[in-house]
């Protein structure tokens, strides 16, 4: 039976760079979900007789979620949801679902790298039938709508069974509980050369270590590496997803997989090492002695792309977000293609490859992937890396060294600053916005502006405008300091500062980042009063 819940808005329920995230305990609210579901639903367009795809990256609360949704789905017309077994699907592997399966669009409930757990946060966002996030005019449709909702429609009904696969109704909506890996791990044999990685994995010297950190890539890399591509056993460590990842950050970086980062800076460390997220989007590359930073993955991947049977023709273009180093824009440059800058965020990504206007994509925010699906893809980049060393038959370090000896190196790094009170975080931007159009011309500890300004972006494919993108200070030799503001955090503010410097001196390409950044990260803090404002001495977390 259908029930009208009367219901009132919550003031909090616009969407962020990455859909609604909010502690687990504001979720558990009474309607707080249900809200922004209709909400959703109500905006996504018609909804009658569609497909709709759900799973998420297994946190606390992705089955109870699930539960409400599909008596909510049921109601607003849907004809037939595919759900991932026990409610999983990875954010590419929801991606890879929603294409596959011609579906409306799909709904995740991740908060991706932030802690889980009834402590911790929960997210949900919407897929569209693209496979990628929803624009903006929609997350904003949802938004503006939230904040009129007065009640929503839910079935009451028993709750239905996620624990095996195949095909159940509820009344006449049809449910396939899928394997959630199956389809993806189909499409990533599709893209690459599984026999060369194979034989890669399988030489007898090669050693490898993937961190699935317990969240959601865990089945997906034991299937693919080590069942489909003959990886030693244990080859994926923490590779059981859990409802609080083991009380874990699983945040694939420097600081958050240490114990990986450890391993692979040991004298005896394998040969290549990756991890990746909460949802499985995002991937961090190391060697053995070596972190790969997500820029310069993005450029050597680019750079080595014919290599890759699906890539084998040639890129239609790159996309990268403006605070990614400029690594892959010289790539583009000798490879003679387009090069695209955007706003943070990977739904800026989905008109570009609809368009066909580019083909591989990347974040610093160790986010990478391609045309094959419209989300950042993890466990794609570290099958992309295990193809180009099967081929090249090199080490990591050797590829990354090559590659900037033949490129230039762009020394690169984002200092995040946590949980600074938000009133702080709006006078430093504030501050830093009133400085901008004098700057100009002027030379600050020996750099000379070259431009500055808050980045706005200009859609080529629907002519939309995204403003405030993120402050950008840009020098004359190619050197960048840029101030942002996370919209993804759940508590307070955070400051990100990403800090780049440009070398073609042959001599000079092997330097440590921090030391070799030090001038411009004091003159970061300078500009926007740093210490002064926040009180703060140092970085929360450097990358
Ligand atoms: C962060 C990253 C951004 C990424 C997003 C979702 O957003 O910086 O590149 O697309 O997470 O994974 P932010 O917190 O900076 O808004
Ligand atoms: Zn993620």
């Amino acid at each position: 039976m259908s029930t009208t819940i009367h219901s009132q808005p919550f003031i909090d329920q616009r969407p962020g760079t990455s859909g609604l995230r909010k502690r687990v305990r504001v979720f558990q609210q009474k309607h707080y979900l249900e809200n922004f579901v209709q909400a959703m639903f109500d905006a996504i367009g018609d909804t009658e007789n569609q497909t709709l795809v759900i799973g998420g990256d297994g946190r606390f609360y992705n089955e109870t979620a699930i539960q409400t949704i599909v008596k909510m789905a049921i109601v607003n017309g849907f004809k037939r949801l595919i759900i991932g077994q026990h409610g999983l699907l990875s954010t590419p592997a929801a991606s890879c679902v929603i294409r596959k399966y011609n579906a409306f669009g799909g709904v995740i409930l991740s908060a991706s790298h932030n802690p889980a757990g009834q402590e911790g946060d929960f997210g949900i966002k919407f897929n569209i039938r693209n496979g990628g996030p929803a624009p903006e005019s929609i997350t904003e449709a949802i938004y503006q709508l939230s904040q009129k909702i007065s009640s929503y429609q839910i079935m009451d009904c028993d709750d239905i069974s996620l624990s095996e696969t195949g095909t159940q109704y509820l009344q006449d909506m049809q449910i396939d509980i899928i394997d959630p890996v199956a389809d993806y791990a189909e499409l990533m044999a599709d893209i690459f050369d599984f026999p060369a990685i194979r034989a890669l994995l399988c030489n007898g010297r090669f050693q490898m270590r993937f961190d699935a950190m317990h969240a959601i890539t865990g089945p997906y890399a034991k299937e693919i590496l080590e069942k489909r591509l003959g990886a030693e056993t244990g080859t994926v460590i923490n590779g059981v997803p859990q409802a609080d990842f083991a009380g874990g950050h699983p945040d694939p970086n420097l600081t958050y997989a240490a114990e990986l980062v450890e391993e692979m800076f040991a004298e005896t460390g394998p040969d290549f090492g990756a991890a990746s997220d909460g949802d499985g989007d995002r991937n961090m590359i190391l060697g053995h002695g070596i972190f790969v930073t997500p820029s310069d993955s993005l450029a050597i991947l680019a750079a080595n792309a014919e290599l890759i049977p699906a890539y084998q023709k040639g890129l239609k273009g790159i996309a990268r977000s403006m605070p990614t180093s400029q690594a892959a824009d010289r790539v583009a440059q000798a490879l003679n293609i387009s090069m695209y800058e955007t706003p943070t965020g990977w739904k800026f990504f989905g008109n570009l490859m609809d368009a066909d206007m580019v083909t591989l994509c990347g974040e610093e925010s160790f986010g990478t992937g391609s045309n094959h699906i419209r989300e950042k893809d993890g466990l794609w980049a570290v099958l992309f890396w295990l193809n180009i060393l099967a081929i090249r038959q090199q080490s990591v370090s050797e590829i990354v060294r090559q590659h900037w000896q033949k490129f230039g190196r762009n020394y690169y790094t984002r200092h995040d600053y946590e949980e600074i009170p938000t009133e702080f975080a709006n006078q430093l931007i504030e501050r830093l916005q009133i400085q901008l159009a004098d700057l100009k011309g002027k030379s600050l500890n020996g750099y000379i502006v070259d431009y500055a300004d808050n980045f706005s972006y200009h859609d080529p494919v629907d002519n939309s405008i995204a403003e405030n993108q993120g402050i950008r200070i840009c020098f004359t030799d190619g050197s960048r300091i840029i101030f942002r503001l996370s919209g993804t955090g759940t508590q307070g503010a955070t400051l990100r500062v990403y800090i780049e410097a440009i070398e073609d001196n042959p001599d000079k390409l092997f330097e440590d980042t921090q030391t070799r950044l030090k001038d411009l990260i004091a003159l970061a803090d300078e500009l926007a009063g740093i210490k002064s404002i926040t009180g703060r001495t140092a970085p929360t977390v450097i990358t």
